[in-house]
């Protein structure tokens, strides 16, 4: 009998041009789930998934309405006695702004060298499509190995939140044996990369408020606080000389890294250097007594992800502004509640504010931590897969980012996620010029093509 393996494979070599082809299509959608406006880009983003799943032969397709943006279903059972997998993606992008300082089109898929440029390209339409060029190399070849559904979302970018009482209202339709989440990335070109640690989020917008509208700042400095000034104040108090943040109990719950993973993460090829070149800043900063890697992937902080007040426009003009407004998060790590930090926030702005200005706060995010079992028979399909490809065994990572489906999926169906895409550290994921390498995309084909068939092997 001829190797599915080998059939597989060179079906996925044979139609690269193809591949390419599909991605490019829905690159060119601009689903930015943060804009309304692009609601209808939204729509169609889903709607185009739904067509690709149609065609692979899927069952059941249905795009689930929510209140913003449509969940897309789709599913082929019937394997029995092979596990079933419930492969995840997102296919809402982040907005594009500053747009000035993309080289070429956000949404017009741009191939230069060996890279394609567009946004969404890397997070995460490049890793979704993967998964469908994977599973149709298999069905092309024979048929799929394993049962699997398929879950779209097009609201990750602001924290998925209807997704968790969408899983929460159909378990059985999502029941599965685990997960597979590819909505990620690697060390480097020639390090594979399994995520199992993915850090929480609680986000907040806070407004500060002074004077009953913008006044002279010479007939009137001196006599009223400025908001701005008094914004920057707090936010300044948030952090101590060590770099830790100084909200009241926010360390309480932090479960300590164990001296093996702290060993394990001190051997990750990602060392100072790698975040210099990454970030082009002239020093690190961050809590003192941890790693770079221990700070972005196991240890909680706080950040302003936007600031605005006043006079911004050029040339001067000389204003107390009435108001002034911080976009503030904060990356959680297990056992952090993101409830709870809001509780401290708020203790932390009743104890420092000034009493002449009032200030309101407004969630905009939340969700907790996850960390995902490495000891799994999904996790050694995928670490065998990758072996295969790169010829090296992968590395396991945690991640400073956020996946909120990852931590749902754990309480909702109780199954765990393999965590694996194929960006790179350089692909200006959220940034302008956002890319994703080709010949690293071609690899993930071929690494998930593996990983399928590694299961039924019953690897
Ligand atoms: N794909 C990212 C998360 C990620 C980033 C994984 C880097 C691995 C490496 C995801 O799409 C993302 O950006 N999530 C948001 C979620 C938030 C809005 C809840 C994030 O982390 O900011
Ligand atoms: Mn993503």
């Amino acid at each position: 009998m001829v190797d599915q393996r080998e059939n597989a494979l060179r079906y996925a070599s044979s139609n690269k041009e193809n591949f390419l082809r599909t991605y490019q299509e829905i690159l060119l959608i601009p689903s930015i789930s943060t804009d309304k406006l692009h609601l209808p880009d939204i729509q169609r983003a889903a709607e185009w998934l739904a067509k690709q799943l149609h065609a692979l032969g899927m069952q059941k397709v249905q795009l689930f309405p929510t209140s913003q943006s449509p969940i897309v279903y789709g599913e082929m059972l019937g394997m029995s006695g092979a596990p079933t997998v419930l492969i995840y993606g997102h296919y809402d992008v982040q907005p594009v702004d500053p747009l000035e300082l993309w080289q070429t089109g956000p949404f017009e898929p741009t191939v230069v060298g060996e890279d394609i440029y567009a946004r969404g390209a890397s997070d995460m339409k490049g890793q979704a499509v993967i998964t469908l060029k994977a599973v149709e190399s298999l069905l092309q070849t024979g048929g799929l190995p394993v049962n699997i559904k398929w879950l779209f979302e097009g609201e990750e970018e602001v924290g998925s939140p209807n997704l968790e009482a969408f899983i929460a209202a159909h378990t059985d339709l999502l029941a599965c044996d685990f997960a597979v989440n590819p909505d990620s990335g690697m060390i480097g070109k020639e390090y594979p990369t399994i995520t199992y640690g993915l850090r929480g989020l609680a986000y907040f917008e806070l407004r500060v408020h002074g004077p009953a509208h913008d006044l002279h700042s010479g007939g009137y400095g001196g006599v009223v606080h400025n908001p701005a000034n008094a914004l920057a104040e707090l936010i300044a108090g948030m952090h101590d000389d060590n770099g830790r943040v100084t909200l009241p109990g926010f360390y309480d719950r932090v479960r300590e890294l164990s001296q093996e993973e702290h060993a394990e993460l001190s051997r990750l090829p990602i060392d100072e250097r790698h975040f210099l070149e990454q970030t082009g800043v002239s020093h690190l900063y961050g809590e003192s007594g941890f790693t770079p890697i221990e700070r972005t992937g196991a240890r909680p902080t706080l950040d302003v992800n936007g600031l605005l007040s006043g006079f911004t426009g050029e040339g001067s003009k000389t204003v107390i502004p009435a108001w002034a407004m911080a976009k503030l998060s904060m990356r959680l790590v297990p056992d952090q509640d993101h409830r709870e930090v809001h509780q401290q926030l708020i203790q932390y702005l009743e104890e420092h504010a000034p009493k002449d200005i009032h200030w309101e706060l407004k969630t905009l995010a939340g969700n907790p931590a996850s960390i995902s079992q490495r000891k799994t028979p999904g996790v050694r399909a995928m670490a065998k897969a990758l072996e295969t490809v790169w010829g090296r065994q992968p590395y396991f990572k945690r991640e400073g980012g956020s996946i909120p489906v990852v931590g749902d999926m754990q309480r909702l169906l109780g199954v765990e996620s393999v965590i694996c895409g194929f960006g790179l550290p350089d692909d200006n994921v959220h940034a302008p010029n956002e890319k994703q390498n080709l010949p690293t995309w071609y690899r993930g084909i071929e690494a998930y093509i593996h990983f399928f068939l590694n299961l039924s092997n019953g690897r």
